[in-house]
């Protein structure tokens, strides 16, 4: 395939295409019953076991993906990135977040250059700094422990971390290393985020942690001045010194704002934002709250699944297999959504980090190239944990719209309850639910089936269940730090995989500027509203409109 040329003018895209006429005369139902055809759907890396027999898919239908696969140069693409070669062309940019989790002998070469002991220095100096600070060796101005810790931060600077936190604060190892210790994440430039996350914190035992890759985004330094106003009201300004810190590319920046750049903790323009919770952006926040050594667990878990994916048989290898899959129901069989559906409470924050790694990645309307799609890419994600999703919107994707499902249940829970006279544990309730729900979605319910139930006729089409709806299954050993790096080095995998089917650029974001810009303008007319009087100018009759009931309205 020539570079500009588009993966839906190949052969095999068309086959695909012709393909789905054979798959839509099959239920579901007929799938499930072939034994073979589902033992060849499961496979297990790591402890790991997924089971896709629950797509709308046969063996015929994998061959050819393995063929759009080729035809898309997946392998090559995979190697490009895994090599460092400049895959973000439109900023120019190796796409290397694998490398902050390789292990400290390995070698990864961006532009000549072996990044791996850069990547060592930085987790070594969050190690020691962690350390310090969890000791009581680095303590605040006034001589007092810092065991707060309080890290600003937005989309990937923020909500990668956040899950990890999430998914360790109820691991029973993780408990025991943040004893007494607070992790709490600032993200919304709304005053009411800072007001929530100051609360019954004194800002004496407080660390505060500026993530930010770039030391512009607006509301993380807003967030910033915010609590260093706050650190500085309530102990001086040589107080910041020693209760904020920062985590960023930019150490110019960084500097500039106040903080020592021996306080700062570097990561590169290779690792991109959504994809940078394995650098100081995750590790430093998380070693802070739960000591180096469960971070590293967490590294070593994304680490062997990132060996996994660059070396498995496509057959085996679980981001593949799931990135194919996943392309298989967004361009043929036509479902515009994926739900994530985690049966652990402890992975309540996965789904909206997978949002943004997923649609900031793949919703993009150009091939790498600049060429228009004829096309959709990336997927609406979105999720719930399990059984609460089942009361909300569950209903839907039972009888409404089709939604493959992503169903992540554990074996083991972090917080086993069996209570006397019950039927079942607490955890094996939950888990009930995690095998249910993929037999419904799959088998569904017959009117025949509803007749023999005596269900009266009035009611039979509002009881039918279509069925016929995929999903696919994945089953962890229990939920710890490893497996929790592992299951995000799936997902990240798994993104990138769609990305280089579609031929797009998955690293980069351009779409989120328009809207950073033209605030930008509304900022400076509200300044100048407020400070000069001056009338509201250069917007549409709509947001003039607004912006002037707001001006109004909000006057002191
Ligand atoms: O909203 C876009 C974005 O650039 C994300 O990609 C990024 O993770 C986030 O803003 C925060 O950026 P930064 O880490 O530079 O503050």
């Amino acid at each position: 395939m020539a570079s500009s040329s588009l993966i839906c003018e190949t052969r095999i895209w068309k086959d695909l295409r012709a393909h789905v006429e054979d798959i839509k005369e099959t239920h579901l139902r007929e799938l499930m019953s072939d034994t073979e055809r589902c033992k060849s759907m499961m496979v297990e890396f790591d402890g790991i076991l997924l089971d896709y027999s629950r797509q709308r898919a046969n063996l015929d239908t994998l061959n050819k993906l393995y063929n759009l696969a080729e035809a898309a140069h997946l392998k090559e693409k995979i190697r490009r990135m895994f090599n460092g070669e400049r895959i973000n062309s439109t900023e120019n940019r190796p796409v290397l977040h694998i490398a902050l989790r390789a292990p400290r002998d390995s070698v990864i070469n961006s532009d000549g250059k072996n990044v791996i002991p850069d990547v060592w220095q930085v987790l070594d100096k969050i190690r020691d700094f962690s350390e310090r600070v969890r000791s009581g060796t680095w303590v605040g101005a006034t001589g007092k422990v810092l065991k707060d810790v309080i890290a600003i931060g937005i989309g990937g600077s923020f909500l990668g971390p956040l899950f990890v936190h999430t998914a360790l604060q109820t691991d029973p190892e993780a408990i025991e290393f943040a004893q007494g210790r607070q992790l709490r994440f600032l993200a919304n430039v709304d005053p009411i985020d800072v007001a929530r996350n100051i609360a019954g914190l004194n800002p004496e035992t407080t660390l505060v942690v500026v993530v930010s890759k770039t030391f512009t985004t607006a509301e993380t330094m807003l967030n910033a001045r915010t609590l260093r106003e706050w650190i500085s009201a309530a102990l001086g300004p040589q107080a910041v010194a020693k209760h904020m810190v920062a985590v960023s590319t930019n150490l110019t920046l960084v500097e500039k704002f106040g903080i020592d750049p021996n306080n700062a903790f570097a990561f590169w323009d290779w690792v991109g934002g959504r994809y940078s919770v394995c650098s100081a952006v995750g590790v430093l926040p998380l070693s802070l709250q739960y000591g180096f050594l469960v971070v590293e667990k967490f590294l070593k878990g994304a680490s062997s699944i990132d060996q996994h994916f660059y070396s498995a048989p496509f057959e085996k290898n679980l981001p593949v297999l799931l990135g194919l899959l996943s392309v298989w129901n967004v361009s043929f069989l036509g479902y515009p959504a994926r739900a994530i559906l985690p049966y652990s409470q402890a992975l309540e924050k996965f789904a909206p980090h997978i949002q943004q790694v997923s649609m900031e990645s793949n919703g993009k309307g150009v091939s790498i190239d600049g060429v228009p799609l004829p096309y959709e890419t990336g997927e609406i994600d979105f999720g719930e944990p399990g059984t609460n999703g089942q009361h909300s919107f569950y209903q839907l994707i039972h009888q409404g719209r089709v939604i493959p499902c992503d169903f992540i249940g554990v074996v083991k829970s972090q917080k086993p309850v069996y209570l006397k006279g019950e039927m079942v544990s607490n955890h094996d309730e939950l888990m009930s639910n995690f095998f249910a729900q993929p037999d419904a979605l799959a088998y569904g319910k017959t009117a025949e089936q509803l007749l023999n139930e005596n269900v009266p006729q009035p009611l039979i089409p509002h009881k039918t269940f279509s069925g016929n709806r995929p999903s696919l299954s994945l089953l962890l050993p229990s939920l710890n730090a490893y497996s929790i790096g592992q299951l995000l080095a799936i997902y990240e995998h798994r993104i990138a995989v769609e990305g280089f089917v579609w031929g797009i650029n998955s690293f980069d974001q351009w779409g989120v500027e328009l809207g950073k810009s033209l605030a930008t303008q509304v900022r400076k007319q509200l300044h100048a509203s407020r400070k000069k009087g001056e009338p509201v100018e250069g917007f549409n009759f709509s947001t003039t409109t607004m912006l002037t009931r707001y001006l109004e309205e909000s006057a002191d």
